[in-house]
C-alpha cells in the first residue's frame, strides 16, 4: 500500500509516462501485473484546447485501469490551464505536469525539461494548472539543468509552494538525457526536503531493484519507465520468467489488449513498437523477432504467436 495524495495505490510501484507506449492497453497490462498506477503518454495542450483527433484519442481510458494519471506538456500557462479544463471532462484520477522531457521537439518551444531553466513560468504553469484542476497535480521534473545547475531542491520548493500535491524526480539533469545514471541520492534529499509524497524515478529493471530504491530514497512509490517494455513482469514480485511460453503468454495478453482497444490503422505499429521488445535477451528468439519484425498483418501475427505458444 502507499499513498499518494488522495489515492491509495496497492502497489508503489508506477508505470512511467511514456510517449509511443504507455496507452491504455499496455497501461491496463501493466495494472494487471501489478502497478500500482499508470501515467499516459504526454498529452499536448495544443492538440487538446485545438481539439486534435490524435491527441484526443490518446485519452481513451476505461474504468478498470484506474487509478490513472494524464500526462500533460506546455510551455504557455493559459493553454495549459485550458488544457487541464478539457481534462477534467476525460475523469482522470490525478493530472501530470511534465517538466523533464529533454526531447528538442518540445524543449525547443520551452516545455518539458527546459522548464527547469525556467522555474518562474514553470511555477506560473503548476499554478494555472492547479487552479483549474479536479484533482491532484503532480509535476515530473529532473535532478536541474546540469552539473554547473541542480536546482532540483529548489525546483521541488516552488512546486509545492505552488500547490502541487506530488512530485516525481528523475535523478538525472535535462543535458543527460538519457546518459549516465540516475542520482538516487538526490531523489533521498528532495524526498527530505518536502513535506509532499515524493516518487522516485531511474533505471529500475526488476521489482526487487524497485523495493530497493523505495528504501534507499525512503520516497513513496518508484517510477518504471524502460524497465517495464517488453517486461511487464516489473511490476509483479513473481518477477520475469525466463522461459519462452511464460514470456508469450504475456505476449498474448498483450495483444489481446492492443485488439480490444486500439484503432485498426494504429494496430500494427503499436505491435511492432512493443512486441519485439519481449524477446530481447532471450536466447534463440532472434528468428522470432525477425517474424515479428516482418509481419504485414496483426492477424497473421496473433497466429504465429498463438502457434508458438501452443494456445
Ligand atoms: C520511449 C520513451 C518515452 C518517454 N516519454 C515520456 C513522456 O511522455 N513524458 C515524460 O515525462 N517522460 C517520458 N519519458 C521519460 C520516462 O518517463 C522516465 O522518466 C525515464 O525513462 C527514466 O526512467 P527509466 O530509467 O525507468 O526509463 C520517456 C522515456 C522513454 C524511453
Amino acid at each position: 500500500m502507499s499513498k499518494l495524495a488522495h489515492l491509495n495505490l496497492a502497489s508503489p510501484l508506477v508505470l512511467a509516462p511514456l510517449a509511443g507506449y504507455s496507452d491504455l492497453p499496455f497501461r491496463l497490462l501493466c495494472k494487471e501485473f501489478g502497478a500500482g498506477l499508470c501515467v499516459s503518454e504526454m498529452i499536448s495542450c495544443h492538440g487538446l484546447v485545438y481539439n486534435q483527433k490524435k491527441t484526443i484519442a490518446m485519452l481513451a481510458s476505461v474504468p478498470e485501469e484506474r487509478p490513472v494519471s494524464f500526462q500533460l506538456f506546455g510551455a504557455d500557462p493559459y493553454m495549459m490551464a485550458k488544457a487541464t479544463d478539457i481534462l477534467n471532462g476525460f475523469g482522470p484520477d490525478m493530472i501530470d505536469i511534465n517538466m523533464g522531457c529533454p526531447v528538442k521537439k518540445v524543449t525547443k518551444k520551452g516545455a518539458g525539461a527546459a522548464l527547469m531553466a525556467t522555474p518562474r513560468l514553470a511555477q506560473e504553469i503548476i499554478q494555472e494548472v492547479v487552479g483549474q484542476s479536479d484533482v491532484p497535480v503532480s509535476v515530473k521534473f529532473r535532478k536541474g539543468v546540469d552539473s554547473q545547475s541542480i536546482t532540483c531542491l529548489d525546483f521541488a520548493k516552488m512546486a509545492e509552494d505552488a500547490g502541487a500535491a506530488v512530485l516525481t524526480v528523475h535523478g538525472r539533469t535535462w543535458s543527460q538525457g538519457f546518459s549516465g545514471f540516475s542520482d538516487w541520492n538526490c531523489i533521498a534529499e528532495v524526498k527530505r526536503a518536502v513535506s509532499l509524497p515524493v516518487i522516485g524515478n531511474g533505471d529500475i529493471t526488476s521489482y526487487d531493484q524497485a523495493l530497493e530504491k523505495l528504501g534507499l530514497a525512503q520516497c513513496d512509490a518508484v517510477m518504471v519507465g524502460r524497465g517495464a517494455l517488453g517486461n511487464p513482469w516489473v511490476f509483479s514480485h513473481m518477477g520475469r520468467p525466463n522461459d519462452i511460453y511464460s514470456i508469450l503468454k504475456g505476449v498474448i495478453r498483450h495483444l489481446d489488449l492492443m485488439k480490444q482497444h486500439l484503432e485498426v490503422e494504429r494496430l500494427l505499429a503499436m505491435v511492432k513498437n512493443h512486441i519485439g521488445r519481449y524477446f530481447k535477451n532471450l536466447k534463440g528468439s532472434s528468428k522470432l523477432r525477425r517474424q515479428v519484425y516482418e509481419s504485414n498483418s496483426f492477424t497473421s501475427l496473433y497466429a504465429m504467436i498463438s502457434e508458438i505458444a501452443g494456445n
